[in-house]
């Protein structure tokens, strides 16, 4: 990987056809792993903003967004471990934010694992704030969530 194959990133709404390389990100990235069905549940939701980024066609990150105007809140973004530490999470977390100004959207929200220092680092450096701890919010392992929320400029 290197900045020309960056070049070749794209942002696209997620569909059903998505899911097998999604998923196979997911068990590799996330402790408790979402299944097919939630992921099918996302999309077929019409509150939601579900975007893969893709290099050559192939999805090598994803993020899933709840609206509840004016509010939003991130549920899951993950990238593919050999594409990690490239920029690209920050990349299709500013996509996201844009993509939520254009509707209007002031709050962005979302919680991640207190021991997830590298995703706070992301969001921190986004501009996200850390506002709260939700104690052992985690259900497998009872960690508690660190929530944070970004205001978003129209
Ligand atoms: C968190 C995650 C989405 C970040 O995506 P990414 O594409 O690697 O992020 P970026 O390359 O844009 O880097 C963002 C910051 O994280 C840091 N970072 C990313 N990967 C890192 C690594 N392996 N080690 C140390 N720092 C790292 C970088 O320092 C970077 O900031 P900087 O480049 O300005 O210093 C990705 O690591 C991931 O998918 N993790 C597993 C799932 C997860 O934790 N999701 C978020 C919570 S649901």
């Amino acid at each position: 990987m290197n900045a020309n194959h960056l070049s070749h990133l794209l942002f696209k709404t997620t569909n059903e056809s998505d899911l097998e390389q999604i998923i196979s990100i997911e068990v590799q990235t996330q402790k408790s792993p979402w299944s097919r069905a939630q992921f099918l549940e996302e999309l077929k939701r019409k509150d939601r903003l579900c975007i893969s980024c893709k290099i050559n066609s192939i999805v090598v990150g994803y993020l899933f967004c709840r609206i509840v105007s004016p509010d939003s809140e991130i549920l899951t973004l993950s990238i593919h471990p050999n594409y990690q530490n490239l920029g690209i999470g920050s990349k299709l977390l500013k996509h996201t934010i844009s993509e939520c100004s254009k509707i209007g959207i002031l709050k962005c929200f979302l919680d991640v694992r207190v021991s997830n220092n590298i995703a706070i680092g992301l969001y921190e450096k986004l501009g996200f704030k850390k506002i709260h701890i939700r104690k052992n919010f985690y259900t497998d392992n009872l960690e508690s969530a660190q929530v944070m929320m970004l205001e978003i400029q129209p």
